[in-house]
C-alpha cells in the first residue's frame, strides 16, 4: 500500500524530462532521446510539406492552407524546403533504424496473417515478433522509397528548364502517386499509434512502453531485453496483480 511519503514523490513533468528518458519499474526503454527527436522533426516537415503542397496542388480546395505560409507564392517558395527537410530528418532516421528494418522471414510469416492482424482475431503478437512487426517494416521501406522518389521527381521539379517538360510531366505524376500513397500510410500510423494500441505513443513521448505492451506487441524484443519468456511474464504479473502486489518505484535516468 503507498504511504503519505510515497504520495508526495516529486514526478517530473514534460519540461523535467526534456532530454532525458526516465524508465519506471514495469518498463522498459524503447526509443531513446535521439530516435525520438528525429521521429517528431520528420512529423513536424511531412505535415507542413503536405500542408504547403496540398496548397499548391489543389488550390480550389485548400486555398486556406495558403496563407499559414504568407501566401500562394510564399508557399510555393517553401515547399521544396519543408520537403528537403522531410527527406534529411528521415534519411537520419533510416540510418539510425537500418539494422532493426532488416527484413527477416518471420516478417514475410506476419505478412501472411496481416487480415487476422487488422480485423484484431488474434489477440498477441506472433511469438517472433522482434522491435518493430513486418507492417512497421512495411510502412518504413515503403517511406524509404517514397522519399526517394520525392527527392529526384521534386529536384527535377524545382528546376524546369533544367530537366524540361516531359521529365517534368512525369514528375508531377509520381511525385503526387507517392504523397497519396504515404498520407493512407501514415493516417493508419496515427491511427495505430494512438486509439489502435494503446500505451504506443509513450514509446515516442516518454521513449518508455509497459512491460505488458512489450509482450503483447514485441514478444521476441521482450524476451532479448529482459531474458524472460513474454507468456510466463504476463501469467506472473497477473498472478501479481491478483495478489495486489505490483507498485510503482523511482525510474532510473537514461
Ligand atoms: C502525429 C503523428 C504521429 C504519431 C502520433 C506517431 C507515433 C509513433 C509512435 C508511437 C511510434 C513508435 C512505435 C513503436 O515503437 O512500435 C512511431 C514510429 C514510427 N513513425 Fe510515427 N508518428 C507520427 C507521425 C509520423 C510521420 C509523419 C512519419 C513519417 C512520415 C512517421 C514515421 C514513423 C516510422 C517509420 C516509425 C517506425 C515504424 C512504426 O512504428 O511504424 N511517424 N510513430
Amino acid at each position: 500500500m503507498a504511504t503519505s511519503a510515497d504520495r508526495f514523490v516529486h514526478r517530473p513533468n514534460a519540461i523535467d524530462r526534456l532530454g532525458k528518458t526516465l524508465v519506471y519499474t514495469g518498463e522498459l526503454l524503447r526509443h531513446p532521446v535521439y530516435t525520438r527527436f528525429l521521429h517528431w522533426m520528420v512529423g513536424i516537415f511531412f505535415f507542413l510539406a503536405l500542408l504547403s503542397g496540398f496548397g499548391i496542388y489543389l488550390p480550389w480546395i485548400f486555398r486556406f492552407f495558403t496563407p499559414l505560409f504568407g501566401g500562394g507564392a510564399m508557399t510555393r517558395l517553401l515547399h521544396p524546403w519543408f520537403g528537403l527537410g522531410f527527406v534529411f530528418f528521415f534519411a537520419l532516421q533510416a540510418i539510425n533504424w537500418l539494422q532493426v528494418m532488416k527484413w527477416t522471414p518471420g516478417d514475410s510469416r506476419w505478412l501472411k496473417h496481416i487480415r487476422g492482424y487488422i480485423i484484431r482475431s488474434d489477440s498477441t503478437e506472433s511469438p517472433e515478433t522482434g522491435f518493430f512487426n513486418g507492417g512497421q517494416k512495411l510502412m518504413f521501406w515503403e517511406i524509404v522509397c517514397g522519399s526517394i522518389a520525392y527527392l529526384i521527381t521534386g529536384v527535377i521539379m524545382w528546376f524546369p528548364e533544367i530537366f524540361g517538360r516531359i521529365a517534368v510531366a512525369f514528375s508531377y505524376v509520381i511525385h503526387d502517386i507517392s504523397a497519396l500513397i504515404m498520407l493512407f500510410g501514415i493516417f493508419f500510423h496515427i491511427y495505430l499509434s494512438t486509439f489502435g494500441e494503446p500505451g504506443t505513443i509513450q514509446a515516442m513521448t516518454r521513449g518508455t512502453v509497459s512491460e505488458g505492451w512489450a509482450w503483447t506487441h514485441h514478444p521476441a524484443w521482450f524476451k532479448a531485453v529482459t531474458g524472460r519468456d513474454p507468456r510466463q511474464a504476463m501469467e506472473q504479473a497477473e498472478t501479481e496483480m491478483k495478489a495486489g502486489k505490483r507498485q510503482g518505484s523511482p525510474p532510473a535516468v537514461l
